[in-house]
Protein backbone atom coordinates (compact mmCIF):
# COMPACT_ATOMS: atom_id res chain seq x y z
CA UNK A 1 0.00 0.00 0.00
CA UNK A 2 1.21 3.20 -1.08
CA UNK A 3 -0.41 6.03 0.91
CA UNK A 4 0.43 9.62 1.44
CA UNK A 5 -0.94 12.02 4.74
CA UNK A 6 -2.14 15.13 3.81
CA UNK A 7 -2.68 17.79 6.53
CA UNK A 8 -2.01 21.05 7.83
CA UNK A 9 0.58 21.24 10.52
CA UNK A 10 -0.96 19.85 13.84
CA UNK A 11 -3.03 17.62 11.93
CA UNK A 12 -1.76 14.34 13.56
CA UNK A 13 0.28 12.73 10.40
CA UNK A 14 2.93 11.57 12.63
CA UNK A 15 0.83 10.50 15.49
CA UNK A 16 -1.18 8.45 12.87
CA UNK A 17 1.62 7.56 11.43
CA UNK A 18 3.22 5.94 14.34
CA UNK A 19 0.13 3.87 14.62
CA UNK A 20 -0.24 3.03 11.45
CA UNK A 21 2.90 0.98 10.57
CA UNK A 22 1.82 -1.06 13.36
CA UNK A 23 -0.82 -2.01 11.44
CA UNK A 24 0.15 -2.02 7.57
CA UNK A 25 4.23 -3.43 8.33
CA UNK A 26 5.15 -0.85 5.99
CA UNK A 27 7.84 2.38 6.36
CA UNK A 28 6.55 5.68 7.82
CA UNK A 29 8.71 8.14 5.92
CA UNK A 30 8.57 11.51 6.99
CA UNK A 31 10.66 14.68 5.21
CA UNK A 32 10.32 16.65 8.53
CA UNK A 33 11.72 13.79 10.74
CA UNK A 34 14.47 12.86 7.97
CA UNK A 35 15.48 16.70 8.14
CA UNK A 36 15.75 16.94 11.76
CA UNK A 37 17.64 13.82 11.75
CA UNK A 38 20.74 15.82 8.97
CA UNK A 39 20.36 18.66 11.71
CA UNK A 40 20.97 16.38 14.56
CA UNK A 41 23.97 15.07 12.63
CA UNK A 42 25.43 18.40 11.47
CA UNK A 43 25.86 16.81 7.55
CA UNK A 44 25.19 19.44 4.59
CA UNK A 45 21.54 19.30 3.86
CA UNK A 46 20.85 19.40 7.77
CA UNK A 47 22.40 22.96 7.24
CA UNK A 48 20.29 23.74 4.39
CA UNK A 49 17.10 22.47 5.84
CA UNK A 50 17.40 24.15 9.15
CA UNK A 51 17.78 27.97 8.14
CA UNK A 52 14.20 27.13 6.34
CA UNK A 53 12.87 25.01 9.10
CA UNK A 54 13.98 27.75 11.79
CA UNK A 55 11.56 30.03 10.15
CA UNK A 56 8.53 28.04 8.96
CA UNK A 57 9.43 27.63 5.45
CA UNK A 58 9.48 24.79 2.79
CA UNK A 59 13.34 23.63 2.12
CA UNK A 60 13.52 23.69 -1.53
CA UNK A 61 11.87 21.30 -3.75
CA UNK A 62 14.72 19.86 -5.68
CA UNK A 63 16.22 18.72 -2.29
CA UNK A 64 12.99 17.49 -0.83
CA UNK A 65 12.28 15.60 -4.31
CA UNK A 66 16.05 14.11 -4.13
CA UNK A 67 15.86 13.06 -0.69
CA UNK A 68 12.78 10.69 -1.32
CA UNK A 69 13.84 9.51 -4.53
CA UNK A 70 16.17 7.85 -2.84
CA UNK A 71 14.15 7.11 0.33
CA UNK A 72 11.72 5.17 -2.03
CA UNK A 73 14.03 3.48 -4.08
CA UNK A 74 15.63 1.65 -0.93
CA UNK A 75 14.11 -2.02 -0.33
CA UNK A 76 11.82 -1.63 2.70
CA UNK A 77 9.34 0.67 0.69
CA UNK A 78 9.48 -2.51 -1.95
CA UNK A 79 5.43 -3.38 -0.48
CA UNK A 80 5.00 0.29 -0.05
CA UNK A 81 4.84 3.37 2.11
CA UNK A 82 3.27 5.92 4.29
CA UNK A 83 4.53 9.48 3.67
CA UNK A 84 3.82 12.00 6.24
CA UNK A 85 4.72 15.42 5.01
CA UNK A 86 5.28 14.88 1.60
CA UNK A 87 4.12 16.09 -1.31
CA UNK A 88 3.67 19.61 0.36
CA UNK A 89 3.72 22.01 -3.10
CA UNK A 90 2.44 21.15 -6.50
CA UNK A 91 6.36 20.59 -8.24
CA UNK A 92 6.41 18.23 -5.50
CA UNK A 93 3.60 16.10 -5.96
CA UNK A 94 4.14 16.54 -10.05
CA UNK A 95 7.50 15.05 -9.42
CA UNK A 96 6.51 11.86 -7.33
CA UNK A 97 3.94 11.18 -9.66
CA UNK A 98 6.31 10.67 -12.30
CA UNK A 99 8.77 8.93 -9.88
CA UNK A 100 5.89 5.97 -9.53
CA UNK A 101 5.40 6.14 -12.59
CA UNK A 102 8.81 5.64 -13.91
CA UNK A 103 8.63 2.65 -11.33
CA UNK A 104 5.57 1.06 -12.56
CA UNK A 105 3.67 2.41 -9.23
CA UNK A 106 0.89 4.10 -8.13
CA UNK A 107 -0.61 5.65 -5.27
CA UNK A 108 -3.76 3.25 -3.16
CA UNK A 109 -4.89 6.58 -1.17
CA UNK A 110 -4.24 10.09 -0.48
CA UNK A 111 -5.70 10.54 3.05
CA UNK A 112 -6.61 14.43 4.53
CA UNK A 113 -6.73 14.58 8.05
CA UNK A 114 -9.24 17.67 8.48
CA UNK A 115 -8.50 19.78 11.83
CA UNK A 116 -10.20 23.24 11.73
CA UNK A 117 -7.58 25.69 11.61
CA UNK A 118 -8.55 27.17 15.10
CA UNK A 119 -7.34 24.19 16.72
CA UNK A 120 -3.51 23.97 15.24
CA UNK A 121 -2.18 26.41 17.24
CA UNK A 122 -2.80 24.77 20.96
CA UNK A 123 -2.32 21.00 19.54
CA UNK A 124 1.65 22.80 17.86
CA UNK A 125 2.56 24.67 21.09
CA UNK A 126 1.36 21.85 23.31
CA UNK A 127 3.05 18.96 21.61
CA UNK A 128 6.27 17.36 23.36
CA UNK A 129 8.87 14.91 21.38
CA UNK A 130 11.28 12.78 22.90
CA UNK A 131 14.46 12.99 21.88
CA UNK A 132 15.52 8.96 21.88
CA UNK A 133 12.53 7.07 19.94
CA UNK A 134 10.96 10.15 18.20
CA UNK A 135 6.92 9.23 20.45
CA UNK A 136 4.42 12.15 20.17
CA UNK A 137 2.80 14.04 23.19
CA UNK A 138 0.47 16.57 24.31
CA UNK A 139 0.58 18.22 27.16
CA UNK A 140 -3.75 18.15 27.26
CA UNK A 141 -4.38 15.71 25.28
CA UNK A 142 -1.91 13.10 24.96
CA UNK A 143 0.29 13.55 28.30
CA UNK A 144 3.18 11.69 29.02
CA UNK A 145 2.57 9.62 32.62
CA UNK A 146 5.75 11.98 34.04
CA UNK A 147 6.24 15.18 32.95
CA UNK A 148 9.28 15.50 30.39
CA UNK A 149 9.39 11.95 30.37
CA UNK A 150 8.81 9.73 27.48
CA UNK A 151 6.21 6.55 28.02
CA UNK A 152 7.47 4.21 25.57
CA UNK A 153 11.36 4.73 26.08
CA UNK A 154 11.99 6.84 29.00
CA UNK A 155 14.04 9.18 27.13
CA UNK A 156 13.76 13.07 27.74
CA UNK A 157 11.21 15.27 25.95
CA UNK A 158 11.69 18.46 24.36
CA UNK A 159 9.74 20.84 22.24
CA UNK A 160 10.36 21.09 18.67
CA UNK A 161 12.15 24.50 17.53
CA UNK A 162 9.73 25.26 14.79
CA UNK A 163 6.64 25.20 17.59
CA UNK A 164 6.84 28.50 19.20
CA UNK A 165 3.64 30.86 18.43
CA UNK A 166 5.47 33.12 15.64
CA UNK A 167 6.64 30.13 13.48
CA UNK A 168 3.60 27.78 13.48
CA UNK A 169 1.64 30.92 12.17
CA UNK A 170 4.04 31.31 9.43
CA UNK A 171 3.93 27.18 9.13
CA UNK A 172 0.03 27.73 8.75
CA UNK A 173 0.21 30.79 6.15
CA UNK A 174 2.93 28.52 4.35
CA UNK A 175 0.29 25.62 4.35
CA UNK A 176 -2.72 27.25 2.84
CA UNK A 177 -0.45 28.63 -0.36
CA UNK A 178 1.27 26.22 -1.32
CA UNK A 179 -0.04 22.67 0.47
CA UNK A 180 -3.63 22.99 0.54
CA UNK A 181 -4.07 23.23 -3.33
CA UNK A 182 -2.85 18.86 -3.26
CA UNK A 183 -6.50 18.69 -2.33
CA UNK A 184 -7.63 19.61 -5.18
CA UNK A 185 -4.87 18.02 -7.32
CA UNK A 186 -5.55 14.21 -5.57
CA UNK A 187 -9.18 15.40 -6.09
CA UNK A 188 -8.98 15.29 -9.88
CA UNK A 189 -6.93 11.96 -9.29
CA UNK A 190 -9.71 10.49 -7.62
CA UNK A 191 -7.28 9.43 -4.85
CA UNK A 192 -7.92 11.83 -1.71
CA UNK A 193 -10.25 10.64 0.96
CA UNK A 194 -11.20 13.02 3.63
CA UNK A 195 -10.71 11.79 7.53
CA UNK A 196 -11.98 13.72 10.54
CA UNK A 197 -9.20 14.65 12.68
CA UNK A 198 -11.08 16.64 15.06
CA UNK A 199 -11.77 13.85 17.04
CA UNK A 200 -10.06 12.04 20.10
CA UNK A 201 -6.26 10.49 18.34
CA UNK A 202 -7.60 6.73 18.76
CA UNK A 203 -10.61 7.67 16.99
CA UNK A 204 -9.20 9.36 14.23
CA UNK A 205 -6.94 6.00 13.73
CA UNK A 206 -10.55 3.78 13.54
CA UNK A 207 -11.62 6.07 10.66
CA UNK A 208 -8.28 5.95 8.63
CA UNK A 209 -8.58 2.23 8.72
CA UNK A 210 -12.28 2.64 7.55
CA UNK A 211 -11.23 4.69 4.87
CA UNK A 212 -9.01 1.65 3.44
CA UNK A 213 -11.02 -1.26 4.26
CA UNK A 214 -9.81 -2.49 7.20
CA UNK A 215 -11.66 -2.40 10.81
CA UNK A 216 -10.02 -1.13 13.48
CA UNK A 217 -12.75 -0.84 16.43
P1 LIG B 1 7.00 18.47 9.51
O1 LIG B 1 7.82 17.84 10.56
O2 LIG B 1 6.40 17.64 8.47
O3 LIG B 1 5.91 19.35 10.22
P2 LIG B 1 4.40 19.70 9.77
O4 LIG B 1 3.92 19.28 8.48
O5 LIG B 1 4.33 21.14 10.07
O6 LIG B 1 3.55 18.78 10.66
P3 LIG B 1 3.73 18.49 12.15
O7 LIG B 1 4.77 17.46 12.36
O8 LIG B 1 3.91 19.79 12.90
O9 LIG B 1 2.28 17.96 12.53
P4 LIG B 1 1.66 16.50 12.44
O10 LIG B 1 0.53 16.54 11.49
O11 LIG B 1 2.69 15.45 12.25
O12 LIG B 1 1.03 16.42 13.89
P5 LIG B 1 1.43 15.50 15.17
O13 LIG B 1 1.00 14.10 14.94
O14 LIG B 1 2.81 15.75 15.60
O15 LIG B 1 7.86 19.59 8.78
C1 LIG B 1 8.66 20.48 9.50
C2 LIG B 1 9.42 21.40 8.55
O16 LIG B 1 10.29 20.62 7.72
C3 LIG B 1 8.57 22.21 7.57
O17 LIG B 1 8.10 23.41 8.15
C4 LIG B 1 9.58 22.45 6.46
O18 LIG B 1 10.49 23.46 6.80
C5 LIG B 1 10.34 21.14 6.40
N1 LIG B 1 9.71 20.17 5.49
C6 LIG B 1 9.17 18.96 5.82
N2 LIG B 1 8.67 18.35 4.74
C7 LIG B 1 8.89 19.19 3.70
C8 LIG B 1 8.58 19.12 2.32
N3 LIG B 1 7.93 18.08 1.78
N4 LIG B 1 8.94 20.16 1.54
C9 LIG B 1 9.61 21.22 2.05
N5 LIG B 1 9.91 21.35 3.34
C10 LIG B 1 9.56 20.34 4.17
O19 LIG B 1 0.40 16.13 16.24
C11 LIG B 1 0.55 17.47 16.68
C12 LIG B 1 0.14 17.56 18.17
O20 LIG B 1 -1.25 17.32 18.28
C13 LIG B 1 0.84 16.52 19.06
O21 LIG B 1 1.12 17.09 20.29
C14 LIG B 1 -0.21 15.41 19.19
O22 LIG B 1 -0.10 14.70 20.43
C15 LIG B 1 -1.51 16.18 19.12
N6 LIG B 1 -2.60 15.44 18.47
C16 LIG B 1 -2.51 14.58 17.40
N7 LIG B 1 -3.72 14.08 17.07
C17 LIG B 1 -4.60 14.65 17.94
C18 LIG B 1 -6.02 14.53 18.12
N8 LIG B 1 -6.77 13.74 17.32
N9 LIG B 1 -6.61 15.26 19.11
C19 LIG B 1 -5.85 16.07 19.94
N10 LIG B 1 -4.50 16.21 19.82
C20 LIG B 1 -3.89 15.50 18.84
MG1 LIG C 1 4.81 15.48 12.01
ZN1 LIG D 1 10.84 7.70 23.64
Amino acid sequence: MRIVLLGPPGAGKGTQAEALIKKLFIPHISTGDMFRAAIKAATPLGLEAKEYMDMGLLVPDDVTIRIIRDRISQKDCQEGFILDGFPRTKAQAESFQAMLADRNEALSAVLNIVVPLDKLMVRLTGRRCCKKCGSIFHLLYNPPKEPETCDACGGELFQRKDDSEETVSRRLKVYEEETFPLIEFYKAKGLLRDIDGDQPISRVMVALGRSLGQDWS
